[in-house]
Protein backbone atom coordinates (compact mmCIF):
# COMPACT_ATOMS: atom_id res chain seq x y z
CA UNK A 1 0.00 0.00 0.00
CA UNK A 2 3.14 2.35 0.41
CA UNK A 3 3.08 2.54 -3.55
CA UNK A 4 -0.57 4.65 -3.79
CA UNK A 5 0.87 6.57 -1.27
CA UNK A 6 4.38 7.38 -3.12
CA UNK A 7 2.22 7.61 -6.56
CA UNK A 8 -0.46 10.42 -4.72
CA UNK A 9 3.10 11.80 -3.54
CA UNK A 10 4.15 12.04 -7.57
CA UNK A 11 0.77 13.08 -8.33
CA UNK A 12 1.01 15.91 -6.03
CA UNK A 13 4.88 17.41 -7.01
CA UNK A 14 3.45 17.49 -10.62
CA UNK A 15 0.24 19.34 -9.63
CA UNK A 16 2.11 21.70 -7.57
CA UNK A 17 4.90 22.38 -10.63
CA UNK A 18 2.48 22.72 -13.38
CA UNK A 19 0.15 24.97 -11.86
CA UNK A 20 2.77 27.15 -10.04
CA UNK A 21 1.67 30.97 -11.21
CA UNK A 22 3.96 32.00 -13.78
CA UNK A 23 4.67 35.62 -13.93
CA UNK A 24 5.22 36.33 -17.68
CA UNK A 25 3.96 39.13 -19.36
CA UNK A 26 3.11 38.89 -23.25
CA UNK A 27 4.98 41.34 -25.20
CA UNK A 28 4.03 42.80 -28.38
CA UNK A 29 6.25 42.95 -32.06
CA UNK A 30 5.45 45.77 -33.64
CA UNK A 31 6.06 46.61 -37.33
CA UNK A 32 7.22 49.87 -37.17
CA UNK A 33 4.83 52.03 -40.23
CA UNK A 34 2.26 49.25 -40.32
CA UNK A 35 2.29 48.01 -44.23
CA UNK A 36 3.92 51.02 -45.01
CA UNK A 37 7.18 49.70 -43.33
CA UNK A 38 10.60 51.51 -43.36
CA UNK A 39 10.84 53.59 -46.25
CA UNK A 40 11.09 57.72 -47.09
CA UNK A 41 7.74 59.16 -46.39
CA UNK A 42 6.32 61.22 -48.61
CA UNK A 43 6.70 64.60 -48.64
CA UNK A 44 3.62 65.93 -47.58
CA UNK A 45 3.88 63.42 -44.43
CA UNK A 46 7.79 63.90 -43.36
CA UNK A 47 6.46 63.33 -39.35
CA UNK A 48 4.98 59.62 -41.01
CA UNK A 49 6.73 57.49 -38.07
CA UNK A 50 6.57 59.61 -35.53
CA UNK A 51 3.13 60.04 -35.78
CA UNK A 52 3.31 55.85 -36.31
CA UNK A 53 4.85 55.45 -33.21
CA UNK A 54 2.91 57.94 -30.91
CA UNK A 55 -0.54 55.99 -32.15
CA UNK A 56 1.51 52.89 -30.48
CA UNK A 57 2.15 52.37 -26.43
CA UNK A 58 5.65 50.31 -26.13
CA UNK A 59 6.07 48.40 -23.08
CA UNK A 60 9.94 47.30 -21.85
CA UNK A 61 10.44 43.89 -23.61
CA UNK A 62 8.38 44.70 -26.73
CA UNK A 63 10.05 44.30 -30.10
CA UNK A 64 9.94 46.71 -32.95
CA UNK A 65 10.75 45.21 -36.75
CA UNK A 66 11.68 47.21 -39.42
CA UNK A 67 11.03 45.69 -42.80
CA UNK A 68 12.96 47.79 -46.04
CA UNK A 69 14.58 46.87 -49.29
CA UNK A 70 17.89 48.57 -49.63
CA UNK A 71 17.76 50.44 -46.64
CA UNK A 72 19.31 50.13 -43.47
CA UNK A 73 18.39 51.10 -39.40
CA UNK A 74 20.35 52.63 -36.60
CA UNK A 75 19.61 53.62 -33.19
CA UNK A 76 21.74 56.73 -32.35
CA UNK A 77 21.61 59.41 -29.65
CA UNK A 78 19.18 62.06 -29.53
CA UNK A 79 21.59 64.54 -30.80
CA UNK A 80 22.54 62.33 -33.95
CA UNK A 81 18.10 61.79 -34.51
CA UNK A 82 18.03 65.34 -34.66
CA UNK A 83 21.30 66.09 -36.82
CA UNK A 84 20.38 63.06 -38.87
CA UNK A 85 24.47 61.93 -37.95
CA UNK A 86 24.89 58.50 -39.22
CA UNK A 87 28.63 58.20 -38.10
CA UNK A 88 28.48 56.18 -34.98
CA UNK A 89 24.85 54.56 -34.32
CA UNK A 90 24.47 52.24 -31.34
CA UNK A 91 23.09 49.88 -33.30
CA UNK A 92 23.32 49.10 -37.49
CA UNK A 93 21.09 46.93 -39.32
CA UNK A 94 20.81 46.37 -43.10
CA UNK A 95 19.15 42.80 -42.79
CA UNK A 96 15.66 44.22 -44.67
CA UNK A 97 14.12 43.08 -41.23
CA UNK A 98 15.68 44.31 -38.35
CA UNK A 99 14.05 43.40 -35.04
CA UNK A 100 15.10 45.54 -31.91
CA UNK A 101 14.29 44.38 -28.65
CA UNK A 102 12.87 47.50 -26.60
CA UNK A 103 15.11 46.27 -23.13
CA UNK A 104 14.34 49.41 -21.10
CA UNK A 105 12.59 52.18 -20.65
CA UNK A 106 13.26 55.77 -21.82
CA UNK A 107 13.67 57.08 -25.28
CA UNK A 108 14.63 55.46 -28.46
CA UNK A 109 15.78 57.27 -31.32
CA UNK A 110 16.20 55.63 -34.74
CA UNK A 111 17.11 57.17 -38.26
CA UNK A 112 17.48 55.18 -41.62
CA UNK A 113 21.21 54.79 -42.61
CA UNK A 114 20.75 55.66 -46.06
CA UNK A 115 22.28 58.74 -47.53
CA UNK A 116 19.48 61.60 -47.33
CA UNK A 117 16.61 59.39 -46.15
CA UNK A 118 16.84 60.38 -42.65
CA UNK A 119 16.49 64.21 -43.49
CA UNK A 120 13.11 63.42 -46.15
CA UNK A 121 11.95 62.16 -42.36
CA UNK A 122 12.78 58.61 -42.08
CA UNK A 123 13.49 58.52 -38.56
CA UNK A 124 11.25 57.82 -35.60
CA UNK A 125 11.42 58.14 -31.83
CA UNK A 126 10.31 55.46 -30.04
CA UNK A 127 9.35 56.23 -25.92
CA UNK A 128 9.18 53.07 -23.82
CA UNK A 129 6.64 53.39 -20.85
CA UNK A 130 7.56 52.65 -17.24
CA UNK A 131 5.29 49.18 -16.24
CA UNK A 132 5.55 49.82 -13.04
CA UNK A 133 4.16 53.20 -13.52
CA UNK A 134 0.80 52.42 -15.13
CA UNK A 135 -2.13 50.44 -13.72
CA UNK A 136 -2.80 48.01 -16.36
CA UNK A 137 -1.47 46.89 -19.35
CA UNK A 138 -4.34 45.93 -21.83
CA UNK A 139 -2.60 43.28 -23.68
CA UNK A 140 -0.26 41.42 -20.59
CA UNK A 141 -1.09 38.36 -19.17
CA UNK A 142 -0.35 36.56 -15.91
CA UNK A 143 -1.55 33.30 -15.50
CA UNK A 144 -3.58 32.61 -12.15
CA UNK A 145 -4.25 29.20 -10.59
CA UNK A 146 -7.32 28.35 -8.91
CA UNK A 147 -6.01 27.67 -5.60
CA UNK A 148 -8.27 24.85 -5.37
CA UNK A 149 -7.16 22.34 -7.84
CA UNK A 150 -3.91 21.87 -5.53
CA UNK A 151 -5.35 21.79 -2.55
CA UNK A 152 -7.82 19.07 -3.61
CA UNK A 153 -4.88 17.07 -4.51
CA UNK A 154 -3.61 17.55 -1.40
CA UNK A 155 -6.24 16.46 0.84
CA UNK A 156 -6.66 13.14 -1.42
CA UNK A 157 -2.36 12.71 -0.86
CA UNK A 158 -3.25 12.62 2.68
CA UNK A 159 -6.29 10.35 2.58
CA UNK A 160 -4.61 7.81 0.04
CA UNK A 161 -1.94 7.85 2.80
CA UNK A 162 -3.81 7.92 5.62
CA UNK A 163 -5.92 4.93 4.17
CA UNK A 164 -2.76 3.03 2.95
CA UNK A 165 -1.90 2.62 6.98
CA UNK A 166 -5.15 2.45 8.40
CA UNK A 167 -6.05 -0.82 5.99
C1 LIG B 1 0.24 63.42 -50.10
O1 LIG B 1 0.49 63.38 -51.48
C2 LIG B 1 -0.01 62.20 -52.12
C3 LIG B 1 0.38 62.26 -53.57
O2 LIG B 1 1.72 62.60 -53.70
C4 LIG B 1 -1.52 62.13 -51.95
O3 LIG B 1 -2.00 60.94 -52.54
C5 LIG B 1 -1.87 62.16 -50.50
O4 LIG B 1 -3.27 62.21 -50.32
C6 LIG B 1 -1.25 63.36 -49.81
N1 LIG B 1 -1.48 63.29 -48.40
C7 LIG B 1 -1.83 64.31 -47.66
C8 LIG B 1 -2.00 64.07 -46.19
O5 LIG B 1 -2.00 65.42 -48.12
C1 LIG C 1 28.59 63.54 -36.31
O1 LIG C 1 29.02 63.28 -34.99
C2 LIG C 1 30.42 63.18 -34.88
C3 LIG C 1 30.77 62.81 -33.47
O2 LIG C 1 30.03 63.53 -32.55
C4 LIG C 1 31.08 64.48 -35.30
O3 LIG C 1 32.48 64.36 -35.23
C5 LIG C 1 30.67 64.82 -36.73
O4 LIG C 1 31.18 66.07 -37.09
C6 LIG C 1 29.16 64.82 -36.86
N1 LIG C 1 28.79 64.98 -38.24
C7 LIG C 1 27.88 65.85 -38.64
C8 LIG C 1 27.61 65.88 -40.11
O5 LIG C 1 27.29 66.59 -37.86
Amino acid sequence: MASSCSIALLVLLFAIFFTLPRFSVASNEFQVGGSKEWVVPSANDTNFYNDWASNNRFHVGDTISFKYKKDSVMEVGGADYTSCNATHPTLFSNSGNSVFKLDHSGTFYFISGASGHCERGQKMIVRVMNDESLPEHPKSSSYHVPIGVSQMIFFQFVLTCVGSYVI
